[in-house]
């Protein structure tokens, strides 16, 4: 049976309305990762970090998926072999769309990570993040900062090994391990995709290439892999 990997990146959640890091007028050009995405600037500002945060959780709670998110949920739902979604954002839209087998290799927006302790609880996705009681007491989004190793790595090169078709969405391969992953696949004999607005950083690495907005291209490439919904 052919199993199918796909990595997400922040350009598959565009056209949900929420915002990318790298492209024009994105998160990276107002606010400095070093004071919002990293242990360093979440000792020195808290306060900052979580009201970072908690305007992208508002946001995320307001998003609805878009038919590319629909369109994965449909392909697991429906593919005959294993299908494995590995997604650097954190906003919940797979699983919203209805995927189940999603790895937040970035953590997600309605995690809370003791900052002392590494205790995890879950919050509801429009509240504030606030620490459930004492004695945890540093409450932090529990997101995946620069200079801190992502989740599921274990899971994730494993499922990499054993793909038979490597899929990249809306990620422009600038952010490691996520952008070693399709070399990771190729090394393996995977087929590799890029289905992107543009080409990424690291387009010449895959063998295939379909670019427009995620909406379109996914759906298509879905449509191609199943037949049409009875
Ligand atoms: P980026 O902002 O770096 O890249 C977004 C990609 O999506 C770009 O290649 C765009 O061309 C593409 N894109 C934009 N709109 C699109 C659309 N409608 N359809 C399809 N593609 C579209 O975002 P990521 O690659 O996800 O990490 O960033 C990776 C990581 O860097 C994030 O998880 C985050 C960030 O720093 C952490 O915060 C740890």
């Amino acid at each position: 049976m052919t199993k199918i990997v796909i990595l997400t990146g922040a350009g598959i959640s565009a056209e949900s309305g929420l915002g990318t890091f790298r492209d024009k007028g994105g998160l990276w050009s107002l606010h400095k990762i070093e004071d919002v995405a990293s242990p360093d600037g979440f000792s020195r500002d808290p306060d900052l970090v979580h009201r970072f945060y908690s305007a992208r959780r508002q946001q995320a709670a307001q998003a609805v998926p878009n038919a590319a998110h629909a369109a994965l949920a449909r392909l697991e739902r429906d593919w005959p072999g294993d299908v494995v979604i590995m997604t650097q954002n954190v906003d919940g839209l797979h699983e919203a769309a209805g995927a189940h087998r999603v790895l937040h290799m970035h953590g997600t927006l309605s995690g809370a990570l003791c900052a002392n302790c590494e205790h995890r609880w879950t919050h509801r996705r429009k509240c504030r993040l606030t620490p459930p009681a004492p004695p945890v007491a540093r409450a932090r989004p529990d997101v995946v900062w620069f200079g801190e190793l992502p989740y599921h790595m274990d899971e994730i090169l494993t499922h990499l090994e054993e793909a038979d078709i490597f899929v990249s969405i809306g990620t422009s391969g600038q952010v490691y391990p996520a952008a070693s992953f399709v070399q990771e696949a190729r090394m393996q004999g995977a087929e590799t995709i890029e289905l992107n607005l543009e080409p990424s950083e690291i387009s010449a690495a895959f063998t295939q290439h379909h670019y427009g907005p995620a909406s379109e291209v996914v759906p298509q490439w879905v449509a191609r892999l199943l037949p049409d919904p009875a």
